[in-house]
């Protein structure tokens, strides 16, 4: 499928961390996959490069290693490299914007201006764009963090929002782009069979958890400004959490989705200052042991600004771990609890969501029915995709006793074609104009309105994160937690 549009892709922050891990990739990727409009064209801007050369060397060095080696093409990625053309800009720079209005020319393709940059440099860049008209029939796309609060997000939004309307805005949350994610849409309303007891009659908890075995890398600065809470929970995990739970849109049109989303996230339960250190846990790595490796603790990473200096350790506050009950106080919701759990330096890699089902309400076969969570349905995410169906079944021989069988999908398996990475998928729906697959701008207000009150409780100089070691689950207090409703995360039965 060719992408209809020809565009012009403006990249600002384009030697950045995100530019080089997961947007040049992405958009590699689109270009060898064939579905580039061929008279696409990008125009990278930073400071940091002189000129085209420079760039392009930058891309060689830096980009290539990141694609594997069983899509990567030489000769597609040299003429990949001649989609580019560079302009060296400075955000405060006015002059600079005139030089990029001349590389974009007047044709009349679709613009799209990609804002790889920390928020801060948001407001400057749509004023600068506007300044010289540019923001006429453009798409604008705004990576995350959008803000550090529900206030500073709202500026940002006001501020774009002057400049660019909503139609035009594409706020990006990457595990919207994940396949699974689709998927799950599709099971969840292209089946009858789950839909019937995808409530709370017939549910007993709900578990989604995004693990990770990385650690901040070279990104403690960043980090120490951001947290988990903000870097996972306020978007990821909150966007998850919307789509599990959301009711069947009328269609598949982006605000349809986004509104039934939007009706979750206003329906979560608040979270009052007093009930925080009961619903909410949050920790930060210690040294410990990964795959049989040492690793270091979170406070001696280096950041961005402190490589290759001595680094002084400062007690700090920032979270790598989050757990927290959830509830959604809604008829289909009331009373079930939804755990959400996020962290670095994790035992495992995985994301996935777990629908643990009630027990039967009487059990003819003895107490092996009775167990909740014998009826259990868990999609993961990754480190593969899957979805397993846990269900009793007789065990062969004398007598009736009961054992878990599962029935597996395994979708890459099954549908042998390749995956499409996340972020080739959401900048294929930018130049295509679709929007589904991006965070409105009521929903992300909805999920910072929701998070403010554990940002406010955690300045407080009483609060610390637990610490919890390099190669486990995190802290114990997340397991207490489910104990104290008498269940446990998915890893911790047996
Ligand atoms: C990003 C976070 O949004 O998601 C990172 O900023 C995190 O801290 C990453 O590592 C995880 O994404 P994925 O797709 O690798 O699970």
């Amino acid at each position: 499928m060719q992408n209809p549009n020809a565009f012009v892709f403006i990249l600002f922050g384009s030697t950045g961390d995100l530019s080089m891990r997961k947007i040049l990739p992405g958009l590699y990727q689109a270009h060898r996959d064939g579905v580039l409009h061929p008279n696409g064209r990008f125009i990278a801007t930073a400071r940091s490069a002189e000129n085209l050369n420079n760039y392009l060397e930058w891309m060689d060095e830096k980009v290539r290693p990141k694609i594997s080696n069983e899509t990567f093409n030489s000769d597609e990625w040299e003429r990949f490299k001649k989609r580019f053309a560079y302009v060296k800009l400075d955000v405060g720079n006015t002059n600079d914007f005139s030089k990029l209005a001349q590389e974009m020319g007047n044709g009349s393709e679709v613009k799209v201006f990609y804002l790889a940059t920390g928020p801060s440099f948001f407001i400057p860049i749509c004023q600068s764009l506007s300044k010289l008209n540019l923001q006429k029939n453009a798409r604008i796309v705004l990576e995350k963090p959008l803000g550090s609060d529900l206030q500073s997000s709202k500026e940002i939004n006001d501020a774009v929002g002057s400049i660019f309307d909503e139609s035009q805005i594409y706020r990006i949350d990457h595990y919207l782009g994940k396949e699974p994610v689709q998927n799950l849409l599709a099971l969840r309303f292209g089946n009858v069979l789950f839909e019937a007891l995808w409530r709370r009659e017939w549910v007993e908890s709900i578990q989604i958890t995004i693990s990770e075995q990385l650690g901040v890398e070279e990104r403690k600065d960043f980090y120490d400004k951001t947290g988990a809470l903000r870097d996972m929970v306020q978007n990821h995990l909150l966007q998850l959490l919307a789509i599990v739970a959301m009711e069947p849109p009328i269609s598949m049109d982006s605000d349809r989705i986004r509104d039934e989303k939007l009706r979750v996230l206003r329906a979560l339960k608040p979270l009052p200052a007093d009930k925080i250190s009961k619903f909410v846990v949050s920790g930060q790595y210690i040294a410990g042991y990964m795959d049989g490796k040492k690793v270091q603790a979170y406070k001696d990473e280096v950041g961005d600004n402190t490589k290759n200096q001595a680094h002084v350790n400062t007690p700090n506050k920032t979270e790598t771990f989050v757990a927290l009950q959830v509830e959604i106080e809604n008829w289909r919701w009331a009373g079930v609890p939804f755990y959400l759990r996020t962290g670095k330096r994790l035992n495992q890699r995985k994301a996935e969501i777990v629908v643990n089902f009630k027990a039967v309400p009487h059990s003819p076969l003895g107490d092996d029915a009775l167990r909740p969570g014998a009826n259990r349905l868990v999609i993961q995410l990754q480190p593969q995709e899957s979805i397993r169906l846990s269900c009793l079944a007789k065990q062969p021989g004398v007598g009736m006793h009961l054992q878990d069988v599962h029935l597996d999908l395994n979708i890459e398996k099954i549908l042998k074609n390749k995956q499409m990475e996340a972020y080739e998928r959401l900048l294929l729906d930018v130049i295509a104009g679709r929007q589904a697959l991006f965070v409105r701008r009521d929903e992300q207000e909805a999920a910072w309105r929701w998070v403010e009150p554990i940002l406010k409780e955690w300045q407080q100089p009483r609060y610390v994160p637990k610490t919890y070691a390099s190669g486990s689950w995190g802290p114990h207090a997340a397991s207490t937690m489910l104990a104290r409703n008498h269940t446990c995360w998915l890893e911790e039965e047996n």
